[in-house]
C-alpha cells in the first residue's frame, strides 16, 4: 500500500466531498483497517460506512463513535448489532423489507433499545431496495416513520450501475439520476408528512464525477482510497493515484508460448473479471515494473488459478524475466484483491515504514 497515495486519495475526497457541500461517510470495506479509516475521516464528522459486523466491531473498539452497516440487515445478528448499537453514539441499520422492520419492532421492545434505521431504496443497480416509484416503498416508509419502536433516519442508496460507465461524463449522469431520484422520493415522502433527515447515496466513480449534489446530506464512497485498474479504465481517476498493488514473483517462464507464471493466482488478485466494457483484453490487471513506475505494455495476465497467474505477451517473451524477477501488478478490484491478505506492507516512496493489518471475517 502506497501511503502517499493513500493520503492523497483520501485528502482530495475529503475536499471534493466539502466542496460539494455533504458530509463523507466512507466506506471502509475497501481496506477493512483501523489506520485507512482515520484517514479518510479527516476533516468530516468521523462518521463511516462498514459492510461486515467485524469491520463495525474493529472501528468501535478503535473509537469510531458513528456507523452504518449498509447492507440489508441479515436477521441473525442482531446480538452482535445490539452490542454495537449499546457501545455507539450511533450504529444505522438498513431495511427493505416490512418482515425485517416487524423483527426490529419486536426485538428491540424485547431488548429494550430503539434501532436505528434508513430504507435502502434501489436506484438502478437492482441489487437490494425498495423502488422509489412504487407504493410499498412509501408505505414502508410510513411504517418506518410512524414506528414508536425504532428512530427512522432517513434513506440510503448505492448506484452500483456506475462502474458500468465507460467514462467521468458518464458516471456524472448516474450520480445525477441517483441525486434526483433520492430527492425526489424524499420531497413524495415528506408530502405524505414523513420526516427523511437522512439521504445517502454514493459510489466512487459517481462521487468523483458529481459537480453538484443538492439535496443529498451524506455520500459514501469507499474504493477511491486505494482505486484499481478498473476505476482508471472507467475514467474515476489516473493511474498514478492506484495505492494497492500486489508484488509477485515469476516462478515460470516458456518463451515457446510467449508466456511467463506468477505466484500471484486468484487467492491474490481475486478473480474479478475487470472493465471488460471499456477493454475486452484487460486481463486481470495492470501489470507495472517492481517500483510501480513503469506499465509493462503488450503483456496481459490472462488467466488465474488458486495461486498462479499465467502472463502472455504480444511480442516475443523479454529474455530478462527469468524465475525469481518481481513483478507488480494493480488488480482489478483493490477491495476484493485486499480482503485475500492478512496485511498490507505500508510503504513510502521504496521503504516500508509500516504494516496494517484488515479485520477478518463478518
Ligand atoms: C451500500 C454501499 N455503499 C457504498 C459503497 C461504496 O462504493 P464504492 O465501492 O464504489 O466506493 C458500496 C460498495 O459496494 C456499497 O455497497
Amino acid at each position: 500500500v502506497d501511503l502517499s497515495r493513500v493520503e492523497r486519495n483520501a485528502r482530495r475526497m475529503a475536499e471534493h466531498t466539502r466542496r460539494l457541500g455533504v458530509r463523507l461517510r466512507p466506506h471502509t470495506k475497501t481496506h477493512k483497517c483501523v489506520e485507512a479509516a482515520r484517514l479518510q475521516v479527516e476533516g468530516h464528522s468521523g462518521g463511516v460506512t462498514v459492510s461486515t459486523l467485524a469491520e463495525a466491531r474493529a472501528l468501535a473498539e478503535a473509537g469510531f463513535r458513528d456507523i452504518t452497516y449498509a447492507v440489508a440487515l441479515p436477521l441473525d445478528r442482531l446480538d452482535d448489532c445490539e452490542r454495537l448499537h449499546r457501545d455507539l453514539d450511533g450504529f444505522h441499520l438498513l431495511l427493505d423489507h416490512p418482515r425485517t422492520l416487524a423483527e426490529l419492532e419486536r426485538s428491540g421492545s424485547a431488548r429494550g433499545l430503539r434501532w436505528s434505521v434508513l430504507l435502502k431504496v434501489d436506484s438502478g443497480a437492482h441489487r437490494t431496495g425498495v423502488d422509489p416509484a412504487g407504493d410499498r416503498s412509501v408505505s414502508l416508509a410510513s411504517a418506518l416513520h410512524e414506528s414508536p419502536e425504532v428512530d427512522f433516519r432517513g434513506i440510503l442508496t448505492h448506484a452500483g450501475q456506475s462502474y458500468q460507465c465507460r467514462s467521468a461524463a458518464e458516471a456524472a449522469e448516474i450520480v445525477n439520476h441517483e441525486r434526483t431520484l433520492m430527492v425526489d422520493f424524499a420531497d413524495r415522502l415528506r408530502g405524505a408528512g414523513i420526516t427523511v433527515d437522512e439521504i445517502s447515496i454514493g459510489s466512487t466513480p459517481g462521487v468523483m464525477a458529481a459537480t453538484a449534489l443538492e439535496g443529498v446530506t451524506e455520500v459514501r464512497p469507499g474504493n477511491y482510497i486505494f482505486f484499481d485498474a478498473t476505476q482508471a479504465a472507467i475514467g474515476s481517476c489516473s493511474i498514478d493515484a492506484l495505492a494497492f498493488s500486489v508484488l509477485a514473483t515469476v516462478i515460470g517462464v516458456y518463451p515457446e508460448r510467449r508466456e511467463a507464471v506468477i505466484n500471484a493466482g486468484a487467492l491474490a488478485l481475486s478473480k474479478d473479471p475487470g472493465p471488460t466494457h471499456v477493454n475486452p483484453q484487460c486481463g486481470c490487471g495492470v501489470l507495472v515494473d517492481p517500483d510501480g513506475q513503469q506499465l509493462i505494455a503488450g503483456h496481459t495476465i490472462v488467466s488465474l488459478s488458486q495461486e498462479h497467474g499465467v502472463i502472455r505477451s504480444d511480442r516475443d517473451l523479454d529474455p530478462s524475466w527469468l524465475p525469481g524477477t518481481r513483478l507488480r501488478i494493480f488488480p482489478n478490484h483493490s477491495c476484493l484483491a485486499a480482503a485475500c491478505f492478512d496485511r498490507y506492507h505500508i510503504v513510502r516512496g521504496t521503504e516500508v515504514v509500516d504494516e496494517w493489518h484488515p479485520v477478518r471475517g463478518w
